[in-house]
């Protein structure tokens, strides 16, 4: 069943580099990576909107087997809506995958559930790919809570998908008190919860969708946590913030299969 799921690696820049500094690591990226890893994983960078347009012109040209994204999107159709970016213009870019609820704007701009689902829908909408981005606070964690509350928001951000979109989707689980702080989940942690997430989706789209959705874990993920991570068997890849800004840790996480997990 696994072996249907290529993984997923996402570097998620967050709000770091200009477009200049994007080019630049896009194509160290370019130049390190082979057909090879790309043959394995799926790799795929999310650069600030500001920077999207240089990393397609540079993928393109160069034919760079590299994916790219984007890292949030507005829920509504091209309008007044200042400052926001629509789905459309994403696509047209040729953006394969879109974050949906990243804690940070859940945190930062208060994103609920029910944006975070009209966001999904956007992305599909025009045929890219969510990754819809669930994940529990410290507090949460420390009251024995973090199922609960990360299956809600399963349920919130995927409400009224057709099976076949689910399946479809990338789920990225990154409790909120491992991101940017180095304490990465143990891999127990993180196949806990992505298991319970998977068992949801099968109980809830059945078993098809549960089977071919892509779960990836995100928090403080390094070359050197990544192979025990990718062991577990319902983590599928992960989402990359702080060390997918440096092309060589990036790429020797793209290339955990090559490192012992001892
Ligand atoms: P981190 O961020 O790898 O820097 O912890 C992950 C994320 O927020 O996607």
């Amino acid at each position: 069943m696994a072996a249907v799921r290529k993984p997923l690696i996402a570097g998620n820049w967050k709000m770091n580099n200009s477009h200049l500094e994007a080019i630049a690591l896009t194509q160290k990226l370019g130049f390190a990576l082979t057909d090879k890893d790309f043959a394995a994983t799926e790799i795929a960078v999310l650069p600030p909107f500001t920077a999207l347009r240089s990393v397609q012109t540079l993928i393109d040209g160069d034919k760079l087997r590299l994916l790219y994204g984007a890292q949030d999107v507005s829920p509504h159709e091209d309008g007044p809506y200042t400052g926001d970016v629509s789905a459309r213009m994403l696509a047209k870019f040729g953006c394969r995958f879109v974050l949906a609820g990243h804690s940070e704007r859940r945190i930062h701009h208060h994103e609920d559930d029910v944006l975070v689902n009209s966001k999904v829908r956007a992305v599909l909408q025009r045929n890219m790919t969510p990754v819809l981005c669930i994940g529990e606070p410290l507090e949460v964690r420390q009251a024995g809570e973090h199922l609960d509350y990360v299956l809600a928001q399963l349920d919130g951000g995927l409400a009224g998908l057709t099976a076949g979109q689910v399946g479809g989707l990338v789920v990225a689980y990154e409790p909120v008190w491992a991101i940017g702080t180095g304490q990465v989940a143990t891999p127990a942690d993180a196949q806990e919860v992505c298991r319970a997430i998977r068992g949801r989706i099968s109980a809830v789209h059945g078993h098809p969708a549960g089977a071919s959705t892509r779960i990836l874990y995100g928090g403080s993920v390094k070359p050197d946590n990544m192979p025990a991570i990718m062991a577990e068997p319902d983590v599928d890849g992960a989402l990359v913030g702080g060390a997918s800004l440096d092309a060589s840790e990036f790429v020797r996480i793209c290339r955990y299969r090559e490192r012992s997990t001892a």
